[in-house]
């Protein structure tokens, strides 16, 4: 797929406050928990990863597929750190710099349009590095995480929220019917399939944290909110889209429930610097 097709698939849900949208994610968030995010994302879970990562005011930080910049903009308020997002698509571009206009944080949070498997920085840019709900879209992952690796300084933590899939041959269909993913083709990993392909890009991995509870409510919700408000969504997006979108997420939550979908947020780190580096 073309990166222009990319761009053009994203643009309709990026366009965040179209009726249909702002119907769709006021059923899965409300006004208290829309952050700008299009992910399964939570201030909660967002609270969490700031923490694993240790992002503060000194942090330089990197979003891999900002989307509409939400959670980058969450982050530099709760945190003070300053963050840069890599975006493919340029309605997330242009709505994420406006997020942070908005904020009062254009000094802090710039999001740029450019694709994650050439990232468009110097070598040993950025403290940390963060990506939600993205890697998915990516076929070949050792690539992106190298990219990542390289504008990483030595000792920078890298921590992505990624769905993993422990597919069974039973789930022959549902993988299929999967496959074309959240608006852009996925290419599906496994958690142990996550680990062995950070090693192979170099990465160390420090740690895996899984949020259960909430990763099953936002894959509910986002199925309850297309289903809800399928009328104002087929008509502004399609038919076919709303009804592929219906059941894209009840089958992600019948293996969500199966035992074998999750969500991980996995957190390695650069070799260098000392950190897990050091000889304890
Ligand atoms: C599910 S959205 C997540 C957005 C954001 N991380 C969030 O949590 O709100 C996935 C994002 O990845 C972006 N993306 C897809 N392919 C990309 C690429 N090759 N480089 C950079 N971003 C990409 C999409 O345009 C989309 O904005």
């Amino acid at each position: 797929m073309s990166e222009r097709a990319i761009g053009v698939d994203y643009s309709e849900l990026h366009r965040m406050d179209s009726p249909a949208n702002r119907l769709l994610r006021d059923s899965i968030w409300g006004k208290d928990l829309d952050i700008g995010q299009q992910s399964f994302i939570t201030p909660r879970y967002l609270d969490d990863m700031i923490r694993h990562l240790g992002i503060g005011p000194e942090t330089h930080l990197l979003d891999v597929g900002a989307g509409t910049g939400g959670p980058a903009v969450y982050i530099a308020n709760a945190t003070g750190c300053r963050v840069t997002g890599v975006e493919i698509n340029e309605v997330g571009v242009e709505v994420s710099n406006r997020l942070a206009a908005d904020a009062g944080l254009s000094d802090r949070v710039t999001v740029v349009q450019g694709d994650a498997h050439t990232i468009p920085f110097e070598d040993e840019t950025f403290d940390a590095g963060l990506s939600l709900n993205v890697m998915n879209v990516f076929e070949d992952k050792v690539r992106v995480f190298r990219e990542v690796l390289r504008v990483l300084k030595p000792g920078g933590r890298w921590g992505f929220l990624s769905g993993t899939f422990d597919f069974i041959p039973e789930d022959d269909d549902a993988r299929e019917r999967l496959k074309r993913g959240y608006l852009i083709p996925q290419y599906y990993d496994s958690l142990a399939t996550y680990k062995q392909k950070l090693y192979e890009a170099g990465f160390r991995i420090d740690e895996v944290v899984e949020h259960i509870s909430d990763f099953w409510t936002q894959v509910r919700r986002w199925g309850d909110g297309y289903r809800t408000n399928r009328e104002a969504l087929a008509q502004e997006q399609g038919e076919e889209n709303t009804a592929y979108h219906i059941d894209y997420f009840d089958t992600y939550l019948s293996l969500v429930e199966a035992g074998r979908a999750s969500n991980h947020f996995v957190v390695s780190r650069r070799p260098g610097g000392g950190g897990a580096d050091t000889p304890v």
